[in-house]
C-alpha cells in the first residue's frame, strides 16, 4: 500500500439506502429452480432479495438512495456525484449524469466507477481524492446495481445469490482527526482472474453472440469464495496497520455482503469476534456496489453503529477487485431503514 499522506479528509455527512419494493424469497425461488430455502440459507445466509420490476433500472435505485443521503446530510449542495455500478442503464453513456439530473443537480461533475462488488470502496476513495485535490468540497457517492438483470433466470448457481438495491453517502471536506473522516484506503486488483466472474458478451470484445447465455453472469463460485475470504482479510489487515488500530479495537466490521460464510471466514482470519460482524444479507442478498452502504444504513438504524465507534469496511468483487477503509462513526441525522415494507407489516401487526 502506498504511503498515504493525509491532506485534509473526506468526512461522512449523510447516509441513505433504498431497496426496490418487490421481494422474492427462497420459497418462491425453489418453486421454479432446483433449490431449497434450506440450501440457500445454509450455504449463503440469504433468505430473500429485492428485485427490480420491468421499467425500473439502476438509475432509479441510485436516485432514490441519493435523495435519502442528501436528506440525511441536510443539504443538496454537492459538487460531484460518483456512481459505483457494474449495471449502468446503458453501456454508453455512464449513468451518473442521469442520476445527477434526476436529483436536480444538472451541471455538477458526474461519472461512474466500475469495480463491481468492490465499487463502493473504490468510489469512496475516488471521492476522497476529489476532495483532497480541491476539485470538490462535497460529493455524493452512490452504489447501485441491478444484478437480477445479469443472472440467467434458470441458473441456480447465481439467481439465489444476487439482489438489487442502492445506497449512498454524502462526503464533505474536513480534517483527519474528526469523527467520520475516511481512511486510510487499501485498493487492489487482479485482472488475470477476470474469468472467475464474467458476462462474456455485450462489450467491445464480443458485441454479439449466438449463445444467449453469453449475455449473463458466469461465476466460478468456489474459487471466488476462496479469493474473497483471503483478499478481504489481507486488505483489512493493511488498513488496520495503516490506521494504527489493533484488531480488538474494531467495534464493527462491515464487509461486502456476498455470503455469510465469507464474512465469517474473513472475521476468523482477522480475529474479529462474530458478534462484531455486521450481517444484513439475509434480507438483501448480494447487492454488489450497494451492499456496503446498505449494510451501513441497516447497522446505523438498528443502533449497532454508534458515534465514536471504530468501523472497518472491506469489499471484494469481480475483476478481480478488492479494497478496504476505516472510519470512526459520526453523528448522522435522518437515516431511514430501507426495509419500509417490513415496517409497514410490523405496524399493521401491532
Ligand atoms: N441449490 C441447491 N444446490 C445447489 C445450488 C442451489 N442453489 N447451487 C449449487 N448447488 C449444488 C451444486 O450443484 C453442488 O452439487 P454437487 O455436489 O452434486 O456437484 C453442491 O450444491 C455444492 O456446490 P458448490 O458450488 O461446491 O457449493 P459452495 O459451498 O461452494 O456454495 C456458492 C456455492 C456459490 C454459494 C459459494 O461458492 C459462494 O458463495 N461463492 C462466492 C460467490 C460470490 O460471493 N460471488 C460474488 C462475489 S462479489
Amino acid at each position: 500500500m502506498p504511503t498515504q499522506e493525509m491532506r485534509g479528509a473526506a468526512v461522512l455527512a449523510g447516509l441513505g439506502a433504498w431497496l426496490p419494493p418487490h421481494v422474492v424469497d427462497n420459497h418462491e425461488l425453489s418453486q421454479r429452480l432446483d433449490t431449497s430455502d434450506e440450501w440457500i440459507r445454509t450455504r449463503t445466509g440469504i433468505g430473500q432479495r429485492h428485485i427490480v420490476t420491468p421499467g425500473m433500472s439502476t438509475v432509479d435505485l441510485a436516485t432514490e438512495a441519493g435523495a435519502l443521503a442528501l436528506r440525511s446530510a441536510g443539504s443538496d449542495q454537492v459538487d460531484a456525484l460518483v456512481l459505483a455500478t457494474a449495471t449502468p442503464d446503458q453501456v454508453c453513456p455512464a449513468s451518473a449524469p442521469q442520476v445527477a439530473s434526476r436529483l436536480g443537480l444538472t451541471g455538477i461533475a458526474a461519472f461512474d466507477v466500475n469495480a463491481v462488488c468492490a465499487g463502493f470502496v473504490y468510489a469512496l476513495a475516488t471521492a476522497s481524492g476529489l476532495i483532497a485535490a480541491g476539485a470538490a468540497s462535497r460529493v455524493l457517492v452512490v452504489g447501485a446495481d441491478t444484478f437480477s438483470t445479469l443472472v440467467e433466470p434458470n441458473d441456480r448457481g447465481t439467481v439465489p445469490i444476487f439482489g438489487d438495491g442502492g445506497g449512498a453517502v454524502v462526503l464533505r471536506a474536513g480534517t483527519p482527526g474528526e469523527l467520520g473522516a475516511l481512511g486510510p484506503f487499501d485498493l487492489h486488483s487482479d485482472g488475470e482472474l477476470a474469468d472467475l466472474l464474467v458476462v462474456p458478451a455485450g462489450g467491445s470484445k464480443m458485441r454479439r453472440s449466438d449463445d444467449p447465455t453469453d449475455y449473463f453472469l458466469a461465476m466460478q463460485g468456489t474459487a471466488v469464495f476462496r479469493h474473497a475470504s483471503a483478499r478481504m482479510a489481507e486488505s483489512s489487515r493493511e488498513v488496520l496497520r495503516a490506521a494504527g488500530w489493533a484488531v480488538d479495537e474494531v467495534d464493527s466490521f462491515v464487509g461486502h455482503q456476498a455470503n455469510v460464510r465469507i464474512l465469517n471466514a474473513v472475521a476468523k482470519h482477522l480475529g474479529v469476534p462474530k458478534e462484531d460482524v455486521v450481517v444484513n444479507i439475509e434480507r438483501t442478498g448480494n447487492t454488489s456496489a450497494a451492499s456496503i452502504p446498505l449494510a451501513l444504513t441497516d447497522a446505523c438504524v438498528d443502533g449497532t453503529l454508534k458515534p465514536g465507534d471504530k468501523v472497518l469496511i472491506s469489499a471484494f468483487g469481480a475483476g478481480l477487485t478488492w479494497g478496504s477503509t476505516a472510519l470512526r462513526w459520526p453523528e448522522l441525522a435522518d437515516v431511514e431503514s430501507p426495509h419500509r415494507e417490513q415496517r409497514i407489516v410490523q405496524a399493521a401487526a401491532l
